[in-house]
């Protein structure tokens, strides 16, 4: 297989998911697990989409509508963009995909912060294009040396903002002064999987910025606050032009009619997730402050997780915290030597994870 297969696939490093629940069961022979490893909403979606959801089961016979029409709808409206500006994936994972399908191609680069968010350099790879690594100062992007990296070769660039794994965030002023000095023909990419947490107002209005400046593109999710990292649904928000050229490199069907379905019955109950949002920040809230008290390090978060500072060995951590039930993800693979991802639970999850961390430390 090695001797047929394209010799860029052969440089990805498959994506490391977190453990799931039932594995980790079996695996220890344990009766509850807490998984606070991939950033999911830990409550489960609320009644309003889950009777969404059933209504659809019996029109799984039928393929999905290819154009999310009803989502489409309602996201344009909520947005105030045009419906024909949007484009939708089976996660916004799939959106990263399609603009380096569509954009990139051997001998390009691309250019993202390490760390962050890994599927960018798979992306990349599968593309062909080469990636280029900007490291994060004080562990936010540094859009100043991202800048310096642009070469006449440069076809995309990544922002995570917020950045995941660190929390951190880019402001709009930082942004404008970015997208100011860099040529039209490179795509800036900003993904906002976190957006709904942030709450900061400084962070940039990607959406004006749209109107601006044609060669960006943002893309939010309905994983993450929303609930629904099972169904797999997110979008991006670009242009006219640049939505014509992704729907070409697009699957005719690539989102679901559960997860179309769920997306926008989430949407009508907006309130409701906006308010366990605001709890789960202030779950947030509550968990620094306990890793306050035990004198752990940690980085700042606008999102729902936080990188934590063992200053031990984090693999080591990781598995014991693993045998006492709670998954959290180690950042070796990331390149932080010494750090974990906590994602925030229910309070009880998180009293949970306080409690095996005090015992392992
Ligand atoms: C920064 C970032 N972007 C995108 C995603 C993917 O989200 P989705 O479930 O919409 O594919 C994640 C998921 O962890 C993420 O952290």
């Amino acid at each position: 297989m090695r001797n047929i297969v394209k010799k860029n696939i052969l440089n990805v490093k498959p994506y490391l998911p977190g453990k799931p629940i039932e594995e980790v069961k079996r695996e220890l022979g344990l009766k509850e697990v807490y998984k606070l490893a991939s950033n999911e909403n830990p409550y489960p979606p609320t009644p309003k989409v889950l009777k969404a959801i059933i209504k659809e089961l019996k029109e799984l016979n039928r393929y999905p509508d290819g154009n999310c029409f009803c989502l489409r709808q309602a996201i344009a409206k909520q947005l105030g963009v045009d419906t024909d500006q949007l484009v939708f994936g089976n996660g916004s994972d799939e959106i990263i995909v399609l603009v380096t399908k569509a954009f990139a191609a051997e001998g390009d680069e691309i250019i993202t912060a390490h760390p962050t968010f890994l599927i960018y350099e798979i992306a990349t790879k599968i593309s062909g294009a080469n990636i280029r690594l900007v490291p994060l100062k004080d562990f936010r992007y540094d859009l100043q040396a991202i800048r310096q990296a642009v070469t006449e070769r440069t076809k995309i660039i990544f922002i995570a903002n917020p950045n995941n794994p660190t929390g951190t965030y880019v402001t709009q002023c930082e942004v404008e002064d970015f997208l100011k000095g860099l040529p039209e023909n490179i795509i800036v990419f900003f993904d906002e999987a976190y957006y709904e947490f942030v709450g900061k107002k400084d962070y940039p209005n990607s959406l004006r910025l749209l109107k601006q400046y044609p060669n960006v593109i943002l893309t939010r999710t309905f994983s993450k606050a929303y609930s629904l990292a099972g169904l797999r649904v997110g979008y991006g928000v670009a242009s006219k032009e640049m939505i014509d050229i992704l729907n070409r490199v697009r699957e005719p069907f690539n989102v679901n009619t559960l997860a179309q379905a769920a997306a926008l019955a989430a949407l009508g109950d907006k309130p409701r997730y906006m308010k366990m949002i605001r709890g789960l920040n202030q779950e947030k809230q509550r968990m620094c402050k306990d890793l306050q008290k035990l004198k752990v390090p940690f980085v700042e978060s606008v999102t729902n997780f936080v990188l934590i500072d063992l200053k031990t060995d984090s693999l080591a951590a990781t598995q014991k915290l693993l045998r006492k039930g709670v998954i959290v993800r180690d950042m070796g693979f990331w390149g932080l030597e010494n750090f974990i991802r906590v994602s925030i639970g229910t309070p009880k999850e998180n009293k949970k994870f306080i409690q095996a961390l005090k015992e392992i430390l």
